[in-house]
């Protein structure tokens, strides 16, 4: 199971301590939401930021690009050091192509779709993809409350890797917390965005929430 917080709900003006504390309290992965005010209404922040923060932690960069343009910027991305670099459907001009173009830099590759989008858009290239994302808010904003109706998707999705002869992840992200999580467990998601439910109650607290998030490890027992 990789918990993936997104600096989304950190505070912004100690960025750098935010991410060594989300470290040492057993983050798996750092999941960035980059956004461009234009694919989604809010601005985040860009590769710059990323490549000032990237000599500061060893974690694994997991970046989730809500940009009209993905590809305009890729190298900026990469020099940035990112590991892992998932693109809306949405934003793809030649989905398979793009992929490969991404995937050719040495990256992780993940393919992500807002929840309205049917999972038919991304059926036909989930075999170049690394990771699968699915979001359960619609992006732009973090805190938002989880979509049950997205459960379906992430059942299908798995059923859809389990096919395939590749190790993808299954990602989920969007009011992913302790109410949430064994649904997306359950439904075979292996990999959770949390932000505020992670970035809550202060540094002290990150371990707390992230060791909570943890122990929802095991699919729940079917009900009788
Ligand atoms: C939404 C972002 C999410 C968001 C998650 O567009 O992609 O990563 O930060 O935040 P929470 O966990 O608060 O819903
Ligand atoms: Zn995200």
């Amino acid at each position: 199971m990789i918990i993936a917080p997104s600096i989304l709900s950190a505070d912004f003006s100690k960025l750098k301590e935010e991410l060594i504390s989300i470290e040492s309290a057993g983050a798996d992965w750092v999941h960035l939401d980059i956004m461009d005010g234009q694919f989604v209404p809010n601005i985040t922040f860009g590769a710059p930021i990323i490549k000032a923060l990237r000599p500061h932690s060893n974690l694994f960069f997991d970046a989730h690009l809500m940009v009209q343009n993905p590809l305009n910027l890729l190298q900026d991305y990469i020099q940035a050091g990112v590991n892992q670099i998932t693109v809306h459907i949405e934003t793809l001009k030649n989905p398979a192509e793009d992929l490969r173009t991404i995937a050719a830099q040495g990256v992780k590759v993940g393919i992500t779709l807002k929840p309205s989008t049917d999972v038919e858009s991304i059926k036909p290239f989930l075999n170049a993809v690394d990771n699968i994302l699915i979001m359960t808010v619609e992006p732009g904003f973090g805190g938002q409350k989880f979509m049950e109706d997205q459960i379906a998707k992430i059942s299908e999705i798995k059923n859809l890797i389990k096919a395939l002869d590749k190790k993808i992840t299954l990602q989920v992200d969007g009011g992913i917390n302790k109410n949430t999580i064994q649904k997306c467990i359950d439904a075979g998601a292996d990999a959770f965005v949390a932000g505020s439910a992670i970035f809550t109650g202060g540094a002290s607290q990150y371990k707390k929430n992230i060791t909570e998030l943890r122990s929802f490890s095991q699919p729940s027992k079917p009900k009788d």
